[in-house]
């Protein structure tokens, strides 16, 4: 199935599709057009037994192919899938030219007249080759005898529903990192790791490069926290976390002496380095059955900059989805957060200056500032010295003052929670380090 071939179908059958919006069934033109669509698909089945197209966030895609520039062209078709719930079509190779003309019927039906999902319309309409549904086949879209992977498939799905279970408990206690939580993420996948090859990746990055892998964890962690937050459903938050956790997976093919090297880095090697969102796109997309197309997406994403200045460098135009944005807040926010091998241990202040510095260039200023509100510039748990001199945990952020939370101080004077947004003569003057002079603080967090 070639990509052309793939892509000059799915042009011809929207137009078709068009032609009966415009005109009907009935109408010659449609007729003619409906021939060709036709006659496309059977070139395209090319001794295959099925086409299959996918139908995520912003692009159509079919096998390893995503047709970025025709999903630009016909956004608004997309648009009505995703209204539909429409995220996978199967065109079976028996299909035959009424079925395709069911179809197309189905299309065009009003969409606040749709009394049926699609599937059951499709299946009440006698339609037999054509099938349609969510991209996660376990919502029993696609009945079929199960097959080891589809056991393993319900597998993977039970273990993310446990996380998902204890994900509710972080969501509801607005704990951002939860120590415990990567425990037992961490247990899931080695779990896991023999049922089902993609996380095996993952315990592969393990092995190879823990500050990676934590790294994985850490944004996957952040990006749930921060996609509830932003009131995304409590499945799309499980799916973004998911892609958190595999978006630097294409490291695992980068030389672990660059991945690990202290000094800075030459202009192959941070070339070389760059090539992980490729490789890692590349990766996940022969896994898209189990994962979907949302962590292919992100992989490939998540350096190209709000301003699409990053990496990989894209010579056409580009909306960036969503969750792309959020990993990339995330993703830097934690490289900051966390020692590593080319940066300096950064405060959190020093953290948010850096940020918000490339508001609009190098993230997306609205998601941003969104992002701070959450998290303030002092997250829970920071150890703060307060301008009269006294130490304080920070406790709760005010999302309506970022600069001014509540704390308790533990040192200096009474024990007191003090909240900074009210009392304004308080001021916070810097984070002391739990590293070095804020380590005798430890263990009042
Ligand atoms: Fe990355
Ligand atoms: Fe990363």
């Amino acid at each position: 199935m070639g990509f052309e071939s793939t892509e000059l179908f799915l042009k011809i059958f929207i137009s078709s599709w068009q032609t009966a919006r415009i005109y009907n069934i009935e109408h010659r033109l449609f007729l003619e057009s409906l021939e060709k669509t036709y006659t496309r698909l059977r070139v395209v089945f090319d001794g295959e037994k099925e086409l299959v197209i996918g139908i995520l966030d912003e692009e159509l895609a079919s096998g390893e192919d995503i047709f970025f520039e025709l999903s630009r062209k016909v956004a608004k078709t997309i648009t009505y899938f995703k209204k539909l719930g429409i995220e996978r079509i199967v065109f079976h190779e028996d299909v035959s030219k009424e079925e395709l003309t069911k179809f197309i019927s189905f299309l065009i039906i009003p969409i606040d007249e749709i009394k049926h999902t699609p599937q059951e319309y499709l299946s009440f309409s006698g339609i037999k080759n054509i099938e349609v549904g969510k991209i996660k086949a376990a919502d029993g879209d696609f009945p079929e005898e199960e097959t080891k992977e589809e056991t393993e498939f319900k597998h993977y799905q039970d273990s993310l529903k446990k996380l998902s279970n204890l994900l509710d408990g972080v969501l509801n206690n607005n704990t951002v990192d939860d120590l415990n939580l990567k425990f037992i993420t961490n247990d899931i996948m080695d779990n896991l790791k023999d049922g089902y090859q993609i996380f095996s990746k993952l315990k592969e990055v393990k092995s190879y490069d823990m500050t990676t892998f934590t790294h994985l964890l850490n944004v996957s962690i952040l990006a749930i926290y921060f996609a509830h937050k932003l009131s995304f459903s409590r499945d799309d938050c499980l799916d973004i976390g998911v892609a958190g956790l595999f978006h630097d997976i294409g490291k695992l093919y980068i030389a672990k002496k660059i991945i690990q090297k202290k000094g800075k880095l030459d202009e192959g090697e941070f070339d070389k380095i760059k090539s992980h969102t490729v490789l890692g796109a590349e990766i996940l997309l022969s896994h898209i059955d189990v994962l979907s197309i949302l962590p292919v997406v992100v992989a490939f994403e998540h350096h190209l900059q709000y301003n699409l200045e990053g990496y990989p460098k894209l010579f056409f135009p580009h909306k960036i989805n969503v969750v792309s944005s959020i990993i990339a807040i995330c993703d830097v926010y934690d490289a900051l957060i966390q020692r590593r091998s080319y940066k300096r241990d950064y405060s959190p202040e020093t953290i948010y200056e850096i940020m918000i510095k490339d508001k609009g260039r190098r993230f997306d200023p609205k998601l941003l500032d969104v992002f701070f509100k959450i998290m303030g510039v002092w997250p829970q748990r920071t150890i703060v010295r307060l301008e009269d001199g006294r130490i304080a945990i920070v406790k709760q952020e005010n999302e309506d003052d970022i600069f001014s939370p509540i704390v308790e101080v533990v040192d200096g004077g009474p024990k007191e929670l003090v909240d900074l947004k009210i009392r304004k003569e308080v001021k916070i003057k810097q984070s002391l380090n739990p590293l070095t002079e804020g380590k005798k603080y430890l263990d009042l967090i």
